[in-house]
C-alpha cells in the first residue's frame, strides 16, 4: 500500500476530529511465548490502518493544525548494535522520510514529551479501556498538566472514544484495501483449491494445514489471518478446532477454515470436502443444503439490504431443508419461530472482515441492523454441524460438520465474491480431486 493511502487516512481522520483536538494511538507489545522467544509481532491494526509501520515499540500522535507538525511518531531509534540482533529499524530518519511523520522522536522520551502536546488541546481523542498500561501512562501525562493548571496550563477537558471514529472509517474499504483483499483471498482460494488436490485419506489433519500455509507463502503471503482449522469426520462439528492432529479417514468429509494475511488485511475462507474425493449420499444432501444457504445469502449482500437480510435468508433455507431431510419436524414457520435450526447452526451467518480477520464496525445503528453500503467486505459462513451421538439423529446424519464460507464485497451491482476461485459445487469438487 502506497504511503500516499496512510496519509489520506490521517488527514480523514484528523478532519473528523478538529482542531483542539489531539488522538494518541499505541501499536501492540511484542508478547513472550517462552523465557526469552517471542510471538511473530503483529502491530495493533488502528495504529497500522493510520501509519502503514510495523515495529513495536511505537506511538502515533496526531494534532490537527499544529503549525509546527499534525503528524508526530514516537519510535524506537537507531542502534546498530541492537539492529545486528534484532533486525532493521526504520528511526527517526525512516518515520519521516518513509512513513510521512512530519517529526519523530525517540520512544523513551515519550513520558517528557507528551503532557506538553496535551497542553492547550481540548480534546483526547484515545481508545481508553484497551490497555491498562498505557491507560495508566495517559492518566499520568493528564495529572501533571492539571498540577501544572494554577499556572494557567491548558488542559484537555473531552476524552472520546477514538475507536469509534476510527472504526466507521475502518468498514468502508476503498480502493487500494479492496485491491489487496482480492489479492489475499485470491491467494487462500488457490490455496484451498491445492488442499482439494493433496487430499488422501490416512493424511494427518496438520499436513493439510502445513499445506495451507505452504501454498499461501509460495504465492507471497507468509502471515495467516487466524490459526487453521482442519477438522476431519466429528472434528468438523468443533467450530474452532485447531488441534489438527488426528488422521484424515476414508468415508469422512474434512472441513479446513483457512485464510492468509496479507500486507496486514485478512482472507477468510472455509471449504468442505470428502476426504477421498467422493461425496456419500447423505454427505451429498447436507453439503447441497448448505451450499444453497449460503447462495441465499450471499444473493442479499445488496446495498440497501440490512446486515441481518443473509442471515436470515440463511436460515430460512437451512430450516426448510432440514425439514425436508426430516431432521426438524412441524411447519417452517413454527421452526423458524422456535430457531430449532440451532441445534445444528449454532453461530451467525457472518461478520465484517478487513485488516482484522473479525473486523471492526458497528453492526447495529440506533438499535436496527446497519444497511449495507458498497465497500463493506463481510463474510457469508453458513453451516451445518451434527456431531457423532446427537440425540434424535439418525445414525447416517452424525459425524457430518460443513461450513462454506466466502469473502464478499458490497458493490453497487450486488455481491463481489471475492473468494469464488475456490471450487464450492459438488461437481467442481469432485472433478477437481478425481
Ligand atoms: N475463521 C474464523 C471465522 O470464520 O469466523
Ligand atoms: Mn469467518
Ligand atoms: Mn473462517
Amino acid at each position: 500500500m502506497r504511503s500516499t493511502e496512510f496519509a489520506r487516512r490521517r488527514r480523514q481522520l484528523m478532519r473528523m476530529i478538529g482542531r483542539d483536538a489531539i488522538a494518541i494511538l499505541p501499536t501492540n507489545h511484542e508478547q513472550v511465548r517462552n523465557r526469552d522467544v517471542y510471538y511473530p509481532f503483529r502491530p495493533d491494526s488502528d495504529f497500522y490502518y493510520l501509519t502503514g509501520f510495523s515495529e513495536p515499540e511505537a506511538v502515533a500522535v496526531l494534532m490537527p493544525g499544529r503549525p509546527q507538525g499534525e503528524y508526530l511518531l514516537f519510535c524506537r531509534e537507531r542502534d546498530p548494535e541492537r539492529e545486528q540482533w534484532d533486525g532493521r529499524r526504520a528511526g527517526l530518519e525512516g518515520a519521516v522520510a518513509d512513513y510521512g511523520a512530519d517529526d519523530a522522536f525517540p520512544i523513551d522520551d515519550l513520558d517528557d514529551i507528551l503532557p506538553g502536546l496535551l497542553e492547550g488541546r481540548e480534546r483526547v481523542y484515545y481508545a481508553m479501556g484497551t490497555s491498562s498500561d498505557f491507560d495508566q501512562r495517559v492518566s499520568g501525562w493528564l495529572k501533571q498538566l492539571r498540577e501544572r493548571s494554577r499556572a494557567g496550563v491548558g488542559v484537555p477537558t473531552e476524552f472520546i472514544a477514538l475507536d469509534h471514529y476510527l472504526h466507521d472509517m475502518r468498514l468502508y474499504k476503498s480502493r487500494s484495501e479492496i485491491a489487496v483483499m482480492r489479492r489475499a483471498a485470491k491467494i487462500s482460494a488457490a490455496a484451498h483449491r491445492q488442499l482439494m488436490k493433496t487430499c488422501r485419506p490416512g493424511l494427518p489433519e496438520y499436513r493439510l494445514a502445513a499445506e495451507f500455509a505452504y501454498q499461501c507463502a509460495q504465492r507471497g503471503a507468509t502471515e495467516l489471518a487466524y490459526p487453521s482449522i482442519v477438522g476431519g469426520g466429528d472434528n468438523g462439528c468443533i467450530l474452532h478446532y485447531v488441534e489438527n492432529a488426528d488422521p484424515l479417514n476414508d468415508g469422512d468429509l474434512v472441513l479446513i477454515d483457512a485464510g492468509c494475511e496479507l500486507e496486514c488485511y485478512a482472507s477468510d475462507i472455509t471449504r468442505t470436502f470428502p476426504v477421498n474425493g467422493r461425496f456419500s449420499e447423505p454427505q451429498r444432501q447436507l453439503y447441497q443444503l448448505v451450499l444453497d444457504a449460503q447462495l441465499a445469502a450471499i444473493d442479499k449482500v445488496r446495498p440497501g439490504n440490512h446486515w441481518g437480510d443473509p442471515h436470515r435468508a440463511a436460515i430460512r433455507v437451512l430450516t426448510r431443508g432440514l425439514i425436508r431431510l426430516g431432521l426438524l419436524k412441524g411447519s417452517l414457520a413454527q421452526n423458524l419461530k422456535k430457531e430449532s435450526y440451532r441445534k445444528f447452526y449454532m453461530h451467525r451467518t457472518g461478520h465484517w472482515l478487513g485488516l482484522d480477520v473479525h473486523d471492526v464496525g458497528d453492526y447495529k445503528v440506533d438499535g436496527h441492523w446497519r444497511v449495507l453500503e458498497p465497500g463493506m467486505v463481510l463474510t457469508v459462513e453458513p453451516g451445518l454441524y451434527i456431531p457423532r451421538g446427537m440425540k434424535g439423529v439418525a445414525k447416517k446424519w452424525q459425524g457430518i460438520g460443513i461450513r462454506i464460507e466466502d469473502d464478499v464485497l458490497v458493490t453497487r451491482d450486488g455481491p463481489d465474491v471475492l473468494s469464488r476461485d475456490a471450487p464450492k459445487t459438488i461437481d467442481e469438487i469432485e472433478a477437481l480431486m478425481a
